[in-house]
C-alpha cells in the first residue's frame, strides 16, 4: 500500500495556500491533480521534441508519432483492450460518447428503436441521446432509481427488449459515488441484442478496469480526472463495432487517398482523428498512466473505501444540526430514505457499491455559501448540479455539496473540512 502523505509530495500544487491555509483539495471528481512527472513530460515534449505526429520524416516527428502511439498501447494494457486499433483519443469523455452517437447512432438508430440510459447519468450520458433519438425519432427510456438511491435493476430488465439498440451507462455516479452492477447490465442488455457503452469518467481512475472482464462494447473516459492533461479522452470501442463505422469528423489524417470529389478513410484508429491531435497532452498523459500503474488501482479502491468511510463517520454527526448525506444504502436514525432500520445514532452504508465521492445539504444553507465558507477555509469543495440536473431535482433538492476524494488526500483533510463544516454551522445557524 502506498503512502498518501509521501504520494502528496509528488504533486506541486500541494504547496499552495488558499487564503493562507494549506489546500485542501476535495473537489476529485471534476479533475484531479497532476504530478510532476506528468508536468515534466509535458514541458519535456515542448523543449525537446515538438513535432507534428504521423506528417514528417524528420527524427523528432518519428519520435512525437512514437511517443503518441506508445500512449495509446499503454491505454490499452491499462483497460485489458485487445487491440491498439481499439483506442480512439478524443478530447474528453463528452466527445467520446457525442463520437459514438454520431458515428454509431446515425447508421444504426433508426426510428421506433429505444436507447437505455438511467437516472444517475451526467448530462454528457443524457443529452447526446435525447439528441439522437429526437434525430430518429427513437425512444429513451430511463432505469429508474429506488429510494435507496441505487438503481431499479428489476425495473431496468423490463424495459428491455428486441427494440433496445443501445444501453449507455454509468459506471460511478458523479453525485452519489454509487456503482452499479454493470455486469449484471451488460449481461442483459446483451441478451436482447443491444450493445453497452459504459461512461467510466469517474470510475477508470479510482479502480481497476478490464473492457475484456466487463464485455462492454464501448467505454468513454476523460485524461483530466485521472493525473493527467485536460484536452485528452479515450474512446475504447470493440474492433468489429469500429471497423463498421463511419467517421464522425471530416479532414487531414483521417483520410488514406483523396480523389476530388471523393475519399477514402483511413485505418483504425486514426480515421476517427481527424486533424493534428492534442499531441502534447497525449504524450503526457502516458505519464499519468505510469504513475497510477505504480500506485496501483486496487490498492487506489481499497482506500477510497477507507477514507469515504472515514468521512461519513464525521459528517453523519452532524445530522441533528441538519446535515444530509446523499449516498446510496445509507441508513441512520435521522437518514432520508424509508428503508431506515437503525434506532441508534450510528450510520451504515454498503461500501461496497460506493466511492470516493460525498455529496450533502445542509437544511437552509444553500451548497454554495457552503462551498464558499470552506473555501474561506482553504477547502476546494464542489456545489450545484453537478452536471446532473435531472437527478438532483429528483432528490428534491435545488443542488448539493460535494466532497470527491482521491489517493493523496488524507484523514487530515477530512479533519479540516469538518473545521470548515462547524464554521458553516455555526454562522448560518446563530
Ligand atoms: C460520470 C461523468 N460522465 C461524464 C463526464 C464528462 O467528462 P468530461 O467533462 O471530461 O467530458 C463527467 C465529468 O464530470 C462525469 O462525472
Amino acid at each position: 500500500m502506498f503512502d498518501p502523505k509521501k504520494v502528496k509530495k509528488d504533486f506541486p500544487i500541494f504547496s499552495r495556500k488558499i487564503n493562507g491555509k494549506a489546500l485542501v483539495y476535495l473537489d476529485n471528481a471534476s479533475t484531479s491533480q497532476k504530478p510532476k512527472s506528468v508536468i515534466n513530460a509535458l514541458t519535456n515534449y515542448y523543449e525537446t521534441f515538438n513535432s507534428n505526429t504521423h506528417r514528417g520524416i524528420h527524427t523528432m516527428s518519428e519520435e512525437a508519432t512514437a511517443a503518441y502511439e506508445d500512449t495509446r498501447e499503454h491505454v490499452m494494457k491499462f483497460i485489458n483492450a485487445n487491440l491498439p486499433k481499439e483506442i480512439i483519443f478524443t478530447r474528453n469523455t463528452t466527445e467520446a460518447i457525442n463520437l459514438v452517437a454520431y458515428s454509431w447512432g446515425e447508421e444504426n438508430i433508426k426510428s421506433g428503436d429505444e436507447i437505455i440510459v438511467s437516472a444517475i447519468e451526467h448530462h454528457s450520458n443524457l443529452v447526446p441521446w435525447q439528441e439522437l433519438c429526437r434525430r430518429k425519432n427513437a425512444t429513451l427510456k430511463i432505469i429508474p432509481i429506488k429510494k435507496d438511491l441505487t438503481l431499479d435493476l428489476s425495473a431496468y430488465e423490463k424495459l428491455l427488449s428486441k427494440k433496445t439498440k443501445l444501453v449507455s451507462i454509468s459506471a460511478m455516479s458523479n453525485v452519489l459515488g454509487y456503482m452499479p452492477d454493470l455486469n449484471k447490465i451488460i449481461k442483459s442488455a446483451h441478451k436482447v441484442g443491444s450493445i453497452v457503452l459504459v461512461d467510466g469518467a469517474q470510475s477508470v481512475a479510482h479502480m481497476k478496469t478490464d473492457v475484456k472482464k466487463l464485455d462492454c462494447d464501448f467505454l468513454a473516459f476523460s485524461s483530466h480526472k485521472m493525473l493527467g492533461p485536460t484536452g485528452v479522452g479515450v474512446l475504447y470501442g470493440k474492433f468489429e463495432i469500429l471497423s463498421n463505422m463511419n467517421p464522425f469528423m471530416f479532414g487531414g489524417d483521417m483520410v488514406k487517398s483523396v480523389e476530388q470529389h471523393k475519399a477514402y478513410w483511413n485505418d483504425l484508429p486514426w480515421k476517427f482523428e481527424a486533424g493534428t491531435p492534442n499531441i502534447a497532452d497525449v504524450i503526457a498523459f502516458d505519464a499519468a498512466l505510469t504513475y497510477l500503474d505504480k500506485i496501483g488501482l486496487e490498492n487506489i479502491h481499497k482506500y477510497d473505501q477507507k477514507l469515504l468511510k472515514y468521512a461519513v463517520s464525521k459528517f453523519s454527526k452532524y445530522e441533528k444540526d441538519g446535515v444530509s448525506l446523499i449516498l446510496p444504502t445509507f441508513k441512520s436514525s435521522t437518514s432520508r430514505s424509508s428503508s431506515t432500520t437503525s434506532n441508534s445514532s450510528s450510520s451504515t452504508f454498503d461500501s461496497s457499491v460506493t466511492s470516493s465521492i460525498l455529496s450533502f445539504s445542509i437544511k437552509g444553507i444553500h451548497p454554495h455559501d457552503i462551498a464558499q465558507i470552506f473555501n474561506d477555509e482553504g477547502v476546494a469543495i464542489r456545489s450545484g448540479y453537478h452536471c446532473s440536473q435531472p437527478l438532483i431535482e429528483h432528490l428534491n433538492l435545488s443542488s448539493t455539496a460535494r466532497m470527491s476524494f482521491y489517493f493523496y488526500n488524507t484523514e487530515a483533510d477530512i479533519d479540516r473540512a469538518e473545521i470548515a463544516l462547524k464554521r458553516t454551522l455555526k454562522l448560518f445557524k446563530n
